[in-house]
């Protein structure tokens, strides 16, 4: 059994600020699943990891390009628009969990099939207030 831990954001600002905390967590060749729903904020929470990284760029949503890459090793993807596997295998997504980096990935039950065997998890959900980030 996994026990998720809870925490309560009130802004974006403090979601970015968590986000970067929990880079420190993380290890080269992990993959974390971004979850939640449409505006739930899966890229801020991506913005707040690759800055925590330490990568100085700017973080835009890879919604046409399917995966954006950073520093060379954090490789972010959005995989709404995929329409099926081997779509996904044809564009070469799967190619990226092999080199080493952090894949952070939205809307990965689009590519279920294709991703690695132990993956981390963080779920934000819209609250009366603001956040829950689920991790
Ligand atoms: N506490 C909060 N944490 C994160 N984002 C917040 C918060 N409060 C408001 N927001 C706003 O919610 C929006 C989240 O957008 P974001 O693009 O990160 O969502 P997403 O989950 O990636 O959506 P999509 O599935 O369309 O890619 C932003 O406009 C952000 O400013
Ligand atoms: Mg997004």
């Amino acid at each position: 059994m996994f026990e998720m831990e809870v925490f309560i954001s009130k802004s974006e600002q403090e979601t970015l600020d968590w986000a970067r905390a929990y880079a420190n967590t993380l290890e080269a060749g992990d993959t974390v699943l971004l979850e939640g729903e449409m505006g739930a904020g899966k890229t801020v929470l991506a913005k707040g990891i690759i800055a925590g990284m330490g990568i100085p760029d700017e973080v835009t949503s890879p919604t046409y390009a399917y995966v954006n890459e950073y520093g060379g090793r954090v490789f972010h993807f959005d995989c709404y628009r995929i329409e099926s596997e081997a779509q996904a295998l044809g564009l070469g997504l799967f190619d990226y969990f092999d080199r080493g980096g952090i894949c952070l990935i939205e809307w990965s039950e689009r590519i279920r099939g294709l991703l690695p065997e132990h993956c981390k998890r963080v779920e934000i959900r819209r609250t009366d207030g603001g956040r829950e980030i689920l991790f």
